[in-house]
């Protein structure tokens, strides 16, 4: 069975004051957290503390955002190397609000995938379907090109150093959760895409969900067949409840 893997998505949120708080209180449970891989993904100026206080830990830090450039006059940009110098192992590519806000789009996320993986950072792709095109039919056509992209600029071989997350963009923040198999369904799809390209990479590859996952609804969602973990925004920033989804396990 894929490993669980749970990554809390802080977003722009908190204070150096809540971050050591929150990073305390995971810490000192990760020792009862066998059941998951667990990855913290805080604000570019905390990484430096949250390096520090994860540094005889299990849990892993990852970034939420990367240039695609490696150096150069980019102001205002981090580089992957930058993020890698503080500890980062894993990078948040292509989130929907980086899309939606900020102009990225597949060219681009497939850049930022790539450089990722120059650096060695494991890159968590986000895809997922607006209301809209969902309301239109048009959600795998949407996921689907979404993944396709990152393969043709990676190659299918880049997937067995990544992890996809699916993320509706209708469930963020809304409170509305996908049903388990709603999510199932677009996972299973991803699934048979990259299966469709190498079947050892397929099977191995960590898909999670992201979307208003709670406590409450983390064990019927990581129970599905396809969901191996998710990305947690708003529930990441309350360490009893994140922990309490890093133990959920169907
Ligand atoms: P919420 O869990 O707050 O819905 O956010 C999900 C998300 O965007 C994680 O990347």
């Amino acid at each position: 069975m894929r490993r669980l893997l749970v990554a809390g998505n802080w977003k722009m949120h908190g204070s150096r004051d809540m971050a050591a708080a929150l990073i305390g209180d995971i810490v000192s449970a990760t020792d009862n957290l066998q059941a998951a891989d667990v990855i913290v993904c805080p604000p570019f100026p905390f990484l430096g503390l949250a390096q520090k206080l994860l540094a005889d830990s299990p849990v892993a830090l990852g970034g939420q955002n990367i240039s695609e450039h490696q150096q150069g006059a980019y102001t205002g940009e981090v580089s992957a190397p930058m993020l890698v110098e503080f500890g980062c192992r894993f990078v948040i590519v292509g989130h929907s609000e980086r899309r939606t806000l900020y102009g990225e789009n597949d060219a681009s996320v497939a850049r930022k995938f790539a450089a990722a993986q120059r650096s060695k950072l494991i890159p968590i792709l986000c895809v997922g379907e607006t209301l809209e095109e969902r309301e239109r039919g048009e959600t795998e056509a949407v996921v689907l090109r979404q993944v396709q992209s990152a393969v043709d600029v990676a190659g299918v071989e880049a997937f067995a150093d990544a992890v996809v997350a699916y993320e509706p963009v209708w469930a963020i923040g809304t409170g509305r959760t996908a049903s388990p198999e709603q999510a199932q369904e677009v996972h299973a799809l991803i699934r048979q895409k990259i299966s469709e390209q190498d079947d050892t990479i397929a099977g191995d590859l960590r898909i999670l969900y992201g979307g208003s996952v709670k406590a409450s609804n983390a064990v019927s969602l990581f129970g599905m067949p396809d969901i191996d973990g998710g990305l947690i925004g708003g529930a990441s920033l309350d360490g009893d409840e994140f922990l309490s989804i890093c133990r959920a396990r169907g």
